[in-house]
């Protein structure tokens, strides 16, 4: 198990975009949209993990509801895991609060994730996941 990136939850993903690369300078790998989560993604490496910024697409988006009621900032970490479905399945039988009964394909199937609750994980919303290829 590793981190696989931190997500953080920001209101407007061009600016937010224009301080990690051009301010902080980190280098941006991407900037896609996914549907299937309601939001625009920008990813950037950083040394052995990502920063992934997440900005809202619509108003029931969990990220555009999380910046009306908390503000921007760090929303989730992600921990990719060997097999996202038997990890599911293990928390499970262990009484862990996961977001999805079973894990989602998002992004063409690149990626398979789930989320531990953060009722169930000391206040931080963990994503597990596996991921076929590089970001
Ligand atoms: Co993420």
């Amino acid at each position: 198990m590793r981190v696989d990136h931190i997500g953080i939850a920001v209101k407007n993903l061009d600016e937010a975009v224009k301080f990690y690369r051009d301010i902080l300078g980190l280098e941006l790998v991407k900037i896609e949209e996914v549907p299937e989560e309601r939001v625009r993604v920008a990813m950037f490496r950083a040394g052995g993990t990502y920063v992934e910024l997440l900005q809202g697409t619509d108003p029931d988006s969990a990220i555009t509801k999380f910046v009306e009621r908390r503000g921007e900032g760090i929303h989730h970490i992600s921990i990719h895991v060997e097999d996202v479905d038997a990890k599911t399945e293990e928390l499970k039988a262990r009484g862990v609060a996961l977001v999805y009964d079973k894990p989602r394909e998002v992004a063409h199937g690149e990626r398979k994730i789930n989320f531990i609750h953060p009722r169930s994980a000391f206040g931080v919303l963990i994503e597990i996941m596996t991921r076929r290829g590089e970001y």
